[in-house]
């Protein structure tokens, strides 16, 4: 049976490319989520993603694909320093969790270091930019094959 991966963009993140580009990079949205299908699907992988601007409908998001992924890839954005909505919704699962960010949120504003999702992530990338999201796919599939090895 095929493996099932999810990612969730939070807010903001659809303005990749456009957004603070000296922090965020200039990649758009389009251009990482086609890398992540393609990095994915030639793993043998199925990977969905979704991006809101809306706390609620990543957590309809989330309560929707409750029983059918085996691991959840998530860049909050701003909803990692406030959403107890999108930790409760993402604690529905049973599944490996890896929180992204783009940025190195401890170097910034005093505010961004503090995530409502570090707690409850298998693990965390930071700070690496947009390949951050490869490094965790990478990871995400690992965990998802008991591979133990180092390449
Ligand atoms: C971000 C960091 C957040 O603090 C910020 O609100 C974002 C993006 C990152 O990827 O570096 O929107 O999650």
């Amino acid at each position: 049976m095929q493996k099932h991966i999810l990612v969730l963009h939070g807010p903001n993140l659809n303005m990749l490319g456009k957004r603070e580009p000296q922090i965020y990079g200039k990649l758009s949205l389009k251009d990482i989520d086609a890398a992540l299908k393609e990095r994915a699907s030639s793993a043998g992988f199925l990977l969905s993603t979704f991006q809101s601007n809306h706390e609620g409908a990543l957590v309809d998001c989330l309560q929707e694909a409750f029983g059918q992924v085996h691991g959840i890839l998530i860049n909050p954005a701003a909803f990692t320093h406030t959403s107890v909505a999108i930790r409760d919704a993402l604690l529905l699962h049973d599944t490996p969790l890896i929180e992204v960010h783009i940025s190195n949120i401890h170097k910034r504003e005093a505010f961004r270091s503090h995530s409502y999702f570090s707690d409850i992530a298998t693990g965390q990338i930071v700070g690496l930019g947009a390949r951050g999201y490869l490094l965790a796919l990478d990871a995400m599939m690992a965990i998802l094959t008991d591979k133990e090895d180092l390449m």
